[in-house]
């Protein structure tokens, strides 16, 4: 089984369907970048991955569990919202803006999960976030606070954040898009590191380039439904869709 697998996904907002039936399959392994126009359905796509939206009909699974159920004796169940957060813990996502805890510093940040939400030991969490803002290029910054951190920097700390969880599956929502061009670059860097040594990735992403050197698969939704889908040559090099091409022209 794929690491994740969607299959009929719909949503609706009131009278508003803005999910309409999307299927979408995600290797282990594999980045996956889902584009689109705004509104497409694109965060509430990877929200319902997360479970931070329940979803009205469809299914999705991430590593063999039915996201928001647990299975007990042949039967689904719908989890309460704790078990839920439990679910939650091996998925890690990072937002367009970054949601550090603005009074921690840089380490403690990174600590918080491990530490408060899987209890571990203080001393081995510390070892390995350290570790953590050195990989993603921050080791000098460990004590500072978000306030006196860029907007690079921050989204930086906020990938390491989620690391410290050991996740299964990343999940970013256009965590580049709040940033000044010039951050742009370091952020996206991480991110491609990460997917080289096998980070199993769903971006969201107004990054063509990223999309194009980094993803193994280009997904292009729009209106709640995914309208073209293959490789970045195929997709963002000889779009099928007028819809695609119409969107290719606007961004690229
Ligand atoms: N909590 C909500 N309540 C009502 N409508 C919502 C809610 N969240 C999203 N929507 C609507 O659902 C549709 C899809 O929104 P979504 O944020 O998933 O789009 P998107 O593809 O991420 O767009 P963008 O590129 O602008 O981020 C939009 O029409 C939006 O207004
Ligand atoms: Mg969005």
């Amino acid at each position: 089984m794929a690491l994740v697998e969607a299959v009929g996904v719909r949503k609706s907002f009131g009278h508003t369907e803005v999910l309409k039936g999307i299927d979408l399959e995600v290797e282990r392994g594999e980045v996956v970048c889902l584009l689109g126009p705004s509104g497409a359905g694109k965060s509430t796509f990877l929200r319902c991955v997360n479970h931070l939206e329940t979803i009205d009909a469809g299914r999705i699974w991430v590593d063999g569990v039915p996201v928001g159920f647990r299975s007990a004796n042949g039967k689904l169940y719908e989890l309460r919202e704790r078990e839920a957060a439990h679910q939650r813990r091996d998925v890690g996502m990072v937002f367009q803006r970054f949601n550090l805890f603005p009074h921690r510093t840089a380490l403690e940040n990174v600590m918080e999960g491990p530490v408060q939400v899987l209890g571990r030991d203080r001393a081995e969490v510390r070892a390995e976030a350290l570790a953590l803002l050195e990989r993603v290029g921050l080791a000098e910054k460990a004590s500072s606070y978000p306030a006196q951190l860029s907007g690079g920097q921050q989204q930086r700390v906020a990938i390491a954040r989620a690391l410290a969880m050991k996740p299964k599956l990343m999940l970013f929502d256009e965590p580049t898009s709040a940033l000044d061009p010039e951050l742009v670059g370091e952020v996206l860097d991480v991110m491609t590191s990460l997917a080289r040594e096998g980070m199993t990735m769903i971006v969201v992403t107004h990054e063509i380039g990223f999309a194009r050197s980094v993803a193994d698969r280009v997904v292009f939704l729009v209106d709640g439904a995914v309208v073209e889908t293959g490789s970045p040559a195929d997709v963002l090099d000889n779009p099928r869709q007028p819809r695609t091409r119409q969107f290719l022209a606007k961004v690229l």
